[in-house]
C-alpha cells in the first residue's frame, strides 16, 4: 500500500492499494474518531462492494448506515442531496459522525458536498471506484452537485480526511468507464510528460497503479499549490474547453473521457499548426490515440463548440484561460481572447 500525503488548509493521506476496501474500517479508525458512518454510495457499487466495506466498518466498531442513490449523472441533483440531509438529520447524526463516499465521482462531489454542508461541515472519507475518481476527482477538495443551468454550480471546496483508493475494484469497470477515465489519464500523460506518457502510451497494463499512482502525485502538487483554483489549477483544464462543448452539444451521449480525449488533440493540432508543438511530440500523441482507437477528428464544427465553450462557467469576461501543449509534458495557460478562439482552432 502507498500512502500519498496531501497538505492542503486540512492535510490527509490518499492510501492506493490492492484490496484495501477489506479494511476500510481499521484504516479509517485511524483518521476518524465518529461513533457512526453514513455511507453514501449508489445502486450499482452498493452490489459490488456494499457488504465487504458495511463488514469492515462494523468489525472496526462503527455504527453504520447506507444511503444508496441511483447510480448516474442525474443523481447530483438537489432533491437527492436534500433527500440525504434529511436523512441525516432524521438518524440524528451530529457533528462528531462522519460520511463515506463509496463509488465514482458522483457519490463523491454529492458525499463531499453533504459533508461539507450538514451542520456546516462533517468529516468525511472518498473511497473511489472509478479510474476517473481515483486519479482525479477524489483528490482535491471540489465538491458539487449540478442544476438545471448547467453541472457543477453550486458546490464547495472541503477536504476529505482520508481516500481509499483500491485498484482491485476498477476490475468491475465497464469499458465505457474505462474509457471515460483514459481521457483524464491522456491529460495527466500530457501534462506530466516522461514515465506517465510512457505508460500510458504502452497501455499501462501491470502498470496501472504505478500510473495512478503519478497521477495522484500531480493532481496533489497542484493542489497543495493552489487549493481554491486561483491559479495553477486551471492546468487540469487540459482540453476540456472544447470537451465541456461536445458533452453538451452529444445531450452527455459522450463520455467526459473521450470529450476530453477530442478536446487535448484539438489542442495538439493548433498547436503544431502553429509551430509550437514539434510533429516528434505530436506524432507520439497520435500513436497513442491509435492504440486505444481514440478518434481524432472533432464531432461538431468549431464554431458551435465554441459558442457552447464561451458560455461556460469558467470563461471569465472577454478571455478564457486555454491550456496549451508545447510539448508533451511542458503545457501552459494561455489567456485567449472568446473571438480569437475559433481562429485559434480553425
Ligand atoms: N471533484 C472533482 O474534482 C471532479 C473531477 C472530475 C470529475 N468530477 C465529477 O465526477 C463525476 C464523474 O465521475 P465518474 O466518471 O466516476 O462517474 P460515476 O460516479 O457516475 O460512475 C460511473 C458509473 O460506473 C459505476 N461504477 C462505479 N464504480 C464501479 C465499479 N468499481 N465497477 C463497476 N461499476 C462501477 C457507477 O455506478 C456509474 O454507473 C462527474 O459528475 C464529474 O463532474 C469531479
Ligand atoms: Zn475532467
Amino acid at each position: 500500500m502507498k500512502a500519498i500525503e496531501v497538505k492542503t488548509s486540512r492535510p490527509y493521506k490518499v492510501l492506493l492499494g490492492s484490496g484495501l476496501i477489506a479494511s476500510a474500517g481499521n484504516l479509517i479508525k485511524e483518521v476518524i474518531k465518529a461513533p457512526r458512518l453514513m455511507v453514501i454510495t449508489d445502486d450499482i457499487v452498493v452490489a459490488l462492494y456494499g457488504e465487504i466495506v458495511r463488514n469492515s466498518l462494523i468489525e472496526a466498531g462503527y455504527e453504520v448506515d447506507f444511503f444508496i442513490i441511483e447510480n448516474g449523472e442525474k443523481s447530483k441533483s438537489l432533491p437527492v442531496y436534500g433527500a440525504i440531509l434529511d436523512y441525516l438529520a432524521d438518524k440524528a447524526y451530529t457533528r462528531t459522525d462522519a460520511i463515506v463516499a463509496l463509488g465514482g465521482g458522483v457519490v463523491g462531489d454529492l458525499a463531499g458536498f453533504v459533508a461539507a454542508t450538514y451542520l456546516r461541515g462533517i468529516e468525511f472519507v472518498q473511497i473511489p471506484t472509478t479510474l476517473l475518481s481515483q486519479i482525479d476527482s477524489s483528490v482535491g477538495g471540489k465538491t458539487a452537485i449540478d442544476l438545471d443551468a448547467g453541472k457543477n454550480l453550486v458546490g464547495a471546496f472541503w477536504q476529505p480526511s482520508l481516500v481509499i483508493a483500491d485498484v482491485d475494484t476498477l476490475q468491475s469497470l465497464p469499458d465505457k468507464e474505462i474509457e471515460n477515465g483514459l481521457g483524464e489519464l491522456i491529460k495527466y500523460a500530457c501534462l506530466i510528460g516522461g514515465e506517465t506518457f510512457d505508460i500510458v502510451a504502452n497501455g499501462f497494463g501491470k502498470a496501472l497503479e504505478r500510473v495512478i499512482e503519478l497521477s495522484i502525485q500531480y493532481k496533489r502538487d497542484i493542489v497543495e499549490a493552489d487549493e481554491k483554483e486561483n491559479g495553477v489549477r486551471t492546468f487540469l483544464n487540459l482540453g476540456h474547453t472544447l470537451a465541456h462543448g461536445i458533452e453538451q452539444l452529444s445531450g452527455y451521449s459522450f463520455t467526459h473521457g473521450k470529450a476530453v480525449s477530442l478536446g487535448i488533440i484539438a489542442i495538439a493540432k493548433a498547436q503544431l499548426k502553429l509551430n509550437k508543438l514539434s510533429q516528434t511530440d505530436y506524432d507520439k500523441l497520435l500513436s497513442l490515440y491509435e492504440l486505444y482507437g481514440l478518434d481524432t477528428e472533432l464531432p461538431y464544427g468549431i464554431s458551435e463548440l465554441v459558442k457552447v465553450a464561451c458560455v461556460d462557467k469558467k470563461a471569465s469576461g472577454k478571455n478564457i484561460k486555454l491550456v496549451v501543449m508545447d510539448g508533451i509534458g511542458n503545457c501552459r495557460v494561455q489567456n485567449t481572447a472568446l473571438d480569437a478562439l475559433e481562429e485559434y482552432f480553425k
